[in-house]
């Protein structure tokens, strides 16, 4: 075995995820619900904490690993506390876009992440401000005061999140997902409204990471084609798996797109098909990766496998 061979087969997902979340952990707890007045912070920390994959900040940081290797010394500092401010951000609009999912007036869920949703523990009102102040919370930690991250990083992270969840991503594709209950959208349609209310998000988590050093044109190219395919990947297996896993895998109430009359990449086109359609994507995703230009990928690579893999 060559060096290069023993170097890969010592690299783990589970190791590389393991060490990079303890961080994201322990700066969530650090950040979220500080100082909130009247229980409002014990529901945004009840949102956010204890559950979830954690993809988006994990896409977050593999984006900036990949990128690290172009930094100047004496910046490599300041630019991983923006990629870490970055993955917390990324969450934090997650977390509220999954309360707001939940509320009656939206999919109606009583279980998120194996616990009861945020509106059933706390009431639909506090449920609300949750959301409300986690979107405001991620904007303020792109933002320090101190700054311990140079201001064009800021602006430029705070555009791309501010993209990918307002009316040009999560908002817009949650309002289309509403609108079409009970209505068959053919696929170009149907794509459409995956890319905007899911794969927005998951995109954007990967342009944040690579605005977090220095990308070149040939990179930032591939890694949104990369972060595209992941991101539609990513909302066509949650539709296979609201029909193949159960509640207890989940942690979210299986069976409910088909209960609720939603259009689904199942729906369209069969379950078999739709998985193949992971599949063909998870492809699209490496290519991306391989046409980039960029050594130390293998972090994104592994989460876009697990990313079509997943069983919850
Ligand atoms: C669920 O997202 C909601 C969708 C966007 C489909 P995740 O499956 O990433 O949820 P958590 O964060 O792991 O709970
Ligand atoms: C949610 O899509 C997308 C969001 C913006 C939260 P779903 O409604 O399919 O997500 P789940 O299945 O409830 O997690
Ligand atoms: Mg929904
Ligand atoms: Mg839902
Ligand atoms: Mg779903």
């Amino acid at each position: 075995m060559d060096a290069g061979m023993t170097a890969a087969a010592a690299w783990s997902l589970q190791a590389w995820s393991g060490a990079q979340l303890q961080r994201v952990e322990q700066a969530l707890d650090a950040w979220v619900g500080v100082d909130a007045p009247a229980d409002l912070g014990e529901a945004m920390r009840y949102a956010v904490q204890g559950g979830g994959k954690r993809l988006r900040p994990l896409l977050v940081l593999a984006a900036r690993q990949a990128v690290r290797a172009a930094d100047a010394a004496h910046e490599a500092a300041a630019l991983d506390e923006a990629a870490l401010r970055a993955a917390c951000a990324v969450e934090l609009i997650h977390a509220y876009s999954l309360v707001h999912d939940d509320m009656p007036c939206m999919d109606n869920d009583v279980l998120r992440r194996g616990k009861p949703t945020v509106h059933v523990q706390f009431g639909q009102a506090q449920a609300l401000l949750a959301g409300d102040a986690l979107q405001a919370l991620a904007f303020e930690l792109l933002t320090p005061e101190d700054a311990a991250v140079p201001a064009a990083v800021q602006a430029r992270l705070c555009r791309l999140l501010a993209r990918a969840a307002g009316a040009t991503g999560m908002a817009g594709g949650q309002a289309i997902d509403l609108a079409s209950v009970g209505v068959v959208l053919d696929e170009a349609r149907l794509r459409h409204m995956h890319r905007l209310k899911t794969g927005a998000l998951l995109q954007a988590s990967v342009m944040m990471g690579a605005a977090c050093g220095h990308a070149d044109a040939r990179a930032q190219q591939a890694l949104a084609a990369y972060g595209a395919a992941l991101g539609l990947a990513f909302q066509v297996v949650d539709d296979i798996l609201d029909v193949t896993q159960d509640s207890a895998t989940l942690g979210k109430t299986a069976g409910k797109d088909a209960a609720q009359d939603k259009p689904t990449y199942v729906s369209l086109m069969g379950l078999a098909s739709a998985q193949a359609h992971a599949r063909d994507l998870l492809g699209e995703a490496h290519a991306a990766l391989a046409a980039s230009g960029l050594d130390d990928t293998q972090a994104l690579a592994a989460l876009a496998d697990t990313v079509v893999h997943r069983s919850h």
